[in-house]
């Protein structure tokens, strides 16, 4: 994923629909060389719901690993929350790790869940506010690579920020840095940010977690093709690209692409691009961090490390950072 550089701007996001630039970023993506697009155009409502469903499949250990330690830990974590704060979970999905989480933080004031998949994030918040009836909970639609602004009224409050999921892996380091002194800002200094961070480990292991026999990761990676297909009035054959994911060990990274099947033109709000047999779209990147590789990254973005737990598999980590300043 990359960051829109007017999100460290003072301006607000600039005023292009939303539609517009999911327009222009299709089109730089399938014009540049090799073809890329961004992973944030994977959570649709649809992409959403595929996302869930992958986090239950046999092969994808990060989710119930880090709900395993979320849990083992979830004391000495709600520990560095100050009591009265208001959480900021960044890429709040389903909120299943927030749930883990609640019960040892009584004392917390807010929850803002930020997500840019809207119609989830609102069906999601709805459904904790009916669980949880004395939480403040106010979402955030919101992409949180640009500029965005959290709900009047929490100003003057402590705010601490969850990252959990790994989606960290999802940005290049030096943009992953970026986002992570953005957060810093948003929440100020002293803050504390937890956040879940996927470990380098065995290839077969983290191939298969990205090419799951059922067939859910291919879905969500094709069904970019279908958003462009309904949103951008693209008239693309879903069935003429593959999945393909795999370890690219030099860089330690997943990468996911959709290959073309066959050499083709297509087509989209009104512009062709040519594919070559086997030209693929890198649809995704997913970094597989050390401990200390991790550490150096936030370091870098001002954030000190204070406690990293893992599971005793060595498979996930979850990192407490204090932010420095
Ligand atoms: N935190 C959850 C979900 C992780 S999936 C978990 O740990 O299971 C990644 C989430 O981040 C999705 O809900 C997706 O919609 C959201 N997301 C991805 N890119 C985003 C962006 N640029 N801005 C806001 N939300 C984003
Ligand atoms: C959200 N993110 C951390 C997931 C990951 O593992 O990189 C997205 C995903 N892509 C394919 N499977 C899951």
């Amino acid at each position: 994923m990359t960051i829109d550089p007017r999100l460290t701007a003072s301006s607000p996001a600039a005023p292009i629909s939303e539609n517009g630039l999911f327009q222009a970023d299709v089109w730089d993506g399938l014009g540049a060389s090799p073809k890329a697009l961004p992973a944030k155009y994977f959570y649709d409502a649809a992409g959403s719901i595929l996302f869930e469903q992958i986090t239950v499949l046999p092969e994808y250990y990060p989710t119930r690993t880090e709900l395993g330690i979320l849990d083992e830990r979830g004391s000495d974590i709600a520990a560095l929350v100050p009591e009265g704060a208001a959480l900021v979970e960044f890429g709040s999905g389903s909120t299943a790790k927030l749930r883990c989480l609640l019960r040892h933080l009584p004392g917390l004031s807010a929850y803002l869940p930020v997500d840019v998949s809207g119609d989830f994030l609102r069906e999601q918040a709805e459904a904790l506010r009916g669980d949880f009836p004395e939480l403040t909970v106010e979402p955030v639609v919101a992409d949180f690579t640009r500029a965005f602004e959290l709900p009047e009224g929490f100003g003057g409050r402590a705010l601490a920020g969850f990252f959990p999921g790994s989606t960290i892996g999802n940005f290049e380091p030096g943009e992953a840095a970026r986002l992570l002194d953005v957060f810093g800002r948003i929440l100020g200094a002293g803050a504390t940010l937890v956040l879940g961070v996927d470990l380098v480990k065995d290839r077969a292991v983290l191939e298969a977690a990205y090419d799951d026999a059922a067939g859910v990761t291919a879905a969500f990676n094709l069904n970019l093709i279908t958003r462009i297909n309904r949103e951008l009035d693209g008239e693309i054959d879903p069935d003429s690209f593959a999945h393909r994911a795999f370890f690219n060990e030099a860089a330690s990274r997943i990468e996911m692409h959709l290959v073309s099947r066959r050499a083709q033109t297509i087509r989209v709000a009104g512009r062709s691009f040519v594919f070559a047999e086997g030209e693929s779209i890198h649809t995704e990147n997913s970094y597989k961090y050390t401990l200390d590789s991790f550490r150096a990254l936030a370091a870098r973005a001002g954030w000190a490390s204070l406690e990293a737990w893992t599971d005793r598999d060595g498979l996930f980590s979850v990192h407490a950072l204090r932010r420095e300043g």
